[in-house]
This record gives C-alpha cells, structure tokens and sequence, in this order.
C-alpha cells in the first residue's frame, strides 16, 4: 500500500480474473469461453479491414454495429449501447444508477463476484440476498427489497435461469427501481427479458460478445434498454471515454453479430455438449446443476472443488473452484468440445477410481 492512496483504494478488494494459460497443451475449461471458434465471416472482416481505420479514431457511437445489434435483437438503434465487454457497462450502470445512498442494490448472495467490487468502488454497499435451498434465486426476496436488483439471468456460478414471467413480475412490481439483469451467458438456452424493454422503462439488459459469439479477445459487450433509461449510460460512457470501442472490434463484431447461421449452429453445440458433459459427471458420482449456460457446476459427495481443480491441473485441465463456505463443494466446469470433456470425464474417473 503507498502512502497516496486514497481511502476508497485502500478499502478495495479487486476482482481476480481467472488463470489464463500460457501453454496452448492445457485444455482450458476455466473462464467460460466459447468452446468454438469464432464465425470465419467475422474472422475474414477482421482481416480485410482497411488500414485508414486504425489511422483514424473509431465511431464513438459504434453506428454500425448499434445498427446489426439492434436488428439482431429487434430493437431500435437507440436502445442499444456499446462498450469494451459487458464489465464495462456494468461499471457504467453502477455509477449511473446504482451509485446513491437510497440505491443500494439487491444481488443474490451466489453470484457474479465482479458485483461487490463495483459496489466498493463506484457505489454505497450492496444488499446480498441468502439463496433458495436448491441455489436457485430468492425472486420473492428481491421483490420485497426497496431497491434496484442486480442478477445474472443465467445465474453464474449456477447456471440456473428463471423464466421470462418470473422477470417480468419482478420488473413490473415497482416501475420505480431499476431491474438490472446481466445477460453474460444468453444464447445457450435460457429466455432473454429484451422484448421487454419498449414496455419497461425500469429494465436494463446488458450482454456479451464474450461467451455467445465466441470473442471473449475482442471485449466487446452492450446494453438494452428503453432510450430514455440508456441515456444515463451514454451520459457515463462519454464522462469517461467517449471512443470505448476500438475500429477492429466494431469491424468484427458487427460481421459476427450478422452471422446468424453461426450463432443458431454455435449455440445448438454448446446445448449438446453441456447435456453430453452433464451426463458424464453425473454417472461418476457428481450431482449436477440444470443449467442454460456454456459451463456446469457440479459437485461431488468426497471431494472439495478445490482438491479437484488441484488434480485436474496436474493432468493440464483448468477448471474453477473457490475457497468460500457457499461454494466449497462445487467445481464450475465450462463446455467444452467433445474431445476436451472426454479428456476431462477419463481424468476424473482415474481419480475418483484410483
Ligand atoms: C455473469 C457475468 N457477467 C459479466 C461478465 C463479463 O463479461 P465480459 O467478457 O463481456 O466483460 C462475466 C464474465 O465472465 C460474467 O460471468
């Protein structure tokens, strides 16, 4: 700690990405990247772009892709708003509206662990709410709480999804509090809130190139919202850097979010996978969460996630595991493609055999 850091530095407790190999040999099932490559069409517009447009800035609007995003989406352009991965529009909503004494907001105890980072930083403190004996999230406590409500829908680390009902009950129980649903793992089954955002002007969407488009290198994320609401966003965006998102990733990211065929195709895999890797687990002893997302979390009756995360990594496998009470048992595993989880599912049975 230096002596000019300021309180609020000093009080932080930054967020720890997860561990990114060097080796190319390991099989990564770490940070819930996609297990597919990118659409080549989007690879190929990468590639071609003209060299004037590293020259100059990028469109600080990102005119282009706003355009193919809202489309893809069947929004308009003026309630779409992007930024550098979906981090950054969460931080951005925090300021906007999460950031005052009568706003602290609501996130269930089991989350993204980004959250209470923001909140330390940028906010006033964070109202965590205790889980439903089955993980799944306590939508009744979330309605009673006063103010605005942070979620993952799917949730992570669980995976578990609420329906599009459920959401909108919550939305429409008080028009007067901001009903922020992150939306980092949609396209892999769960149903996204975003036809709700022409009636609800108290709903925010964000969402992510990272996980769905398989372009977690470009950090490329945005939101959705009623115009009106996404103007307090783009009031922060361009306090802050008004040129967030550089010329080849608009470039890629408009051609992949234009790629339909991709995604539909993308997404069926990931769907496959995570049922055929669900399965694997289970039938060695695991007990798996349903989830709608491109990763598992499951659990064994012997073994801590940790002492499994430590072995798998010897046999140069990454998974995820945490040291919390909450979250001691559990192993997060990202889908992978066949071959990896077939490494994956041989390793685990030679150890829990041995
Ligand atoms: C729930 C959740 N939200 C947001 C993000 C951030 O995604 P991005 O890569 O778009 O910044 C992640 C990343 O893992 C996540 O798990």
């Amino acid at each position: 700690m230096h002596r000019l850091w300021s309180h609020t530095l000093q009080r932080l407790s930054p967020y720890t990405p997860g561990e990114q190999a060097q080796n190319s040999d390991v099989i990564k099932l770490n940070t819930n990247e996609h297990a597919l490559p990118p659409s080549s069409g989007a690879v190929s517009a990468g590639q071609q772009l003209d060299v004037e447009r590293l020259r100059r800035y990028p469109d600080p609007t990102s005119r282009l892709l706003t355009k193919a995003i809202a489309k893809a989406n069947n929004v308009s352009s003026d309630q779409v708003l992007v930024t550098n991965g979906s981090d950054e529009v969460l931080a951005f909503a925090w300021t906007a509206f999460l950031s005052d004494t009568d706003k602290v907001p609501a996130v269930p105890a089991m989350t993204y662990t980004f959250y209470p980072v923001w909140a330390k930083l940028l906010g006033q403190g964070l109202h965590q709410v205790t889980m439903n004996s089955d993980l799944s999230i306590d939508v009744e406590a979330l309605k009673a709480w006063d103010g605005p409500v942070v979620f993952p829908n799917p949730n992570a680390p669980t995976g578990l999804s609420l329906p599009l009902e459920t959401i909108e009950g919550l939305v429409a129980h008080n028009p007067n509090r901001l009903v922020l649903i992150d939306e980092a793992y949609f396209g892999f089954g769960a149903v996204s809130a975003a036809p709700l955002i022409s009636q609800y002007d108290n709903l925010l969407i964000t969402r992510s190139f990272s996980k769905s488009h398989a372009l977690a290198g470009l950090r490329v994320g945005y939101a959705l919202a009623h115009a009106s609401l996404l103007e307090g966003l783009r009031r922060v965006k361009d306090s802050f850097n008004s040129y967030p998102v550089d010329a080849y990733a608009q470039c890629v990211a408009t051609a992949a979010v234009s790629d339909s065929a991709w995604f539909a195709k993308a997404s069926a895999t990931v769907e496959e996978n995570r049922a055929a890797l669900a399965a694997g687990l289970t039938q060695l002893g695991f007990s798996v969460l349903p989830s709608q997302a491109n990763f598992v979390l499951a659990s064994h009756p012997e073994h801590t996630g940790i002492v499994l995360t430590e072995y798998l990594k010897t046999q140069n496998i990454l998974v995820r595991s945490w040291s919390s009470d909450d979250l001691l048992p559990w192993v997060r595993i990202t889908v992978g493609t066949k071959d990896q989880q077939a490494c994956l599912l041989s390793a685990l049975a030679d150890y829990l055999n041995d």
